[in-house]
């Protein structure tokens, strides 16, 4: 990546839009621009409305150009969504060039092979992310240029989308005016923003709670295992307040963000609060352990159709050290305990911390998809042997993404 280069990303969520604009510098990126604006045309990574997403986009786009005193025309795009899918595989070549040393194309040609794989018409592949290497028998490399060998083999995970979907989002950056470098499913881009290599190692679950989904990535031995999106997030705990306290979403959400402080720790010491009538023209009092008794069954479904959903996905000798919690719905403070009974592993919060700039606004767990995408997007940082292969426009190099635009 050339000293100076701008990289912009997109996350197109159910409750916010929200673009960042980061610069890379002598010590790595660097934060210049952060703009959001409230989506209403998402639903659950589906576009549900086209106008008001391109809206949308064009207010968050523009917020954080006016902060980071720069244009963007690029920009790395979050998917999600329940279509997103995902699957491990294995490709293998032989290796032909002289010395038989492993060259780029080597590699190249082994991820390709790795993507032969059995995708609907309907669905395209959205990564193909290399794990470890092995050449010749010899396993758990991880860059494997200059190495030689006759038999080159990579593991990698592949994840795929709805071609619909997919497109139809990226139709809504296309009408407001931006192209699209590359996109990249949400969970990987929030791990690039959290996640310490130590973590990514010893086997560490990321969540990321948002408004209308839970974003999955699983991550052993330095590699991502495992990616999925469950069609649960925060909203869901809004719509049970509003509905078992009888007031509008508005004020549910209220609530929740005021007195969720606490909320899941039931040695937390009672409090009596006054919650708007569904009409607005009178309160009713409500106590701290009425709120809990509906927001935590919810907040353990969560948890539980997560671990269900990675359980499922997982070899049984697996071993995973660590859950990190991001997204908007990690502010719900004290969810860490519950979310530590469920999976049985030490939790902490994931804030973006892997990025300098702009630290103050952008160090909350919301904005972790959207930090992520600038980190992700043009390093792809599952594919050491892509990394710095400079010259012409970086988009063209990654291979690992696919857009409808070619
Ligand atoms: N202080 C808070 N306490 C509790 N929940 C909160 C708080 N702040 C935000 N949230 C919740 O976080 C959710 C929004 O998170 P986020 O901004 O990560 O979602 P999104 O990216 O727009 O949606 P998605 O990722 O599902 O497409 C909402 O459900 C919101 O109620
Ligand atoms: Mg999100």
């Amino acid at each position: 990546m050339a000293r100076g280069e701008t990289i912009a990303g997109l996350d197109i969520g159910t409750t916010k839009t929200c673009a960042v604009i980061a610069s890379s510098g002598p010590d790595g990126l660097e934060i210049l621009g952060v703009g959001e604006a409230p989506s209403t045309g998402m639903r659950k990574g589906v576009v549900t409305d086209l106008e008001e997403t391109v809206r949308a986009i064009e207010a968050a786009t523009e917020k954080a150009e006016r902060m980071a005193g720069v244009h963007v025309s690029h920009v790395y795009v979050g998917v999600t969504g329940e279509h997103m899918q995902s699957t491990n595989n294995r490709g293998v070549v032989a290796v032909t060039g002289e010395d038989r040393e492993v060259i780029h194309a080597d590699v190249k040609r082994v991820v390709d092979a790795s993507k032969i794989i059995n995708v609907a018409a309907d669905r395209q592949i959205v990564h193909a992310l290399p794990r470890h290497y092995t050449i010749d028998g010899q396993d758990g490399i991880t860059d494997p240029i200059g190495m030689s060998g006759g038999r080159l083999e990579v593991d990698t995970h592949i994840v795929t989308g709805g071609s619909t979907f997919i497109s139809n989002v990226l139709k809504c950056v296309h009408r407001a005016g931006l192209e699209t470098a590359g996109i990249v499913f949400e969970p990987l881009a929030s791990s690039a923003a959290t996640l310490l290599p130590e973590e990514k190692q010893v086997g560490v679950v990321l969540l990321d709670i948002g408004g209308g989904t839970t974003d999955i990535a699983v991550f052993a031995d330095g590699g991502v295992v495992h990616s999925a999106t469950i069609p649960v997030g925060g909203n869901i705990l809004t719509n049970d307040i509003a509905l078992g306290l009888k007031t509008t979403f508005a004020e549910a959400e209220n609530v929740k963000r005021t007195y969720g402080s606490g909320l899941m720790r039931p040695d937390e010491a009672e409090q009596t609060f006054q919650v708007k009538t569904l009409d607005g023209r009178s309160t009713r009092e409500v106590t701290s352990s009425q709120l809990r008794s509906i927001v935590l069954p919810r907040v353990l479904e969560i948890f539980r159709l997560a671990k269900a959903n990675i359980v499922e996905r997982m070899a049984r000798d697996q071993v995973l050290s660590e859950v990190v919690i991001t997204g908007g719905g990690a502010h719900l403070r004290g969810i860490e305990t519950t979310a530590a009974d469920v999976f049985g592993l030490p939790v902490r919060i994931g804030i973006p911390s892997t990025i300098a700039g702009l630290t103050d606004t952008v160090r909350q767990p919301q904005y972790a998809t959207a930090v992520g995408l600038v980190l992700f997007g043009p390093r792809g940082e599952q594919a050491p042997h892509l990394n710095g292969q400079g010259g012409g426009p970086l988009a063209k190099l990654w291979t690992w993404f696919t857009s409808i635009w070619n």
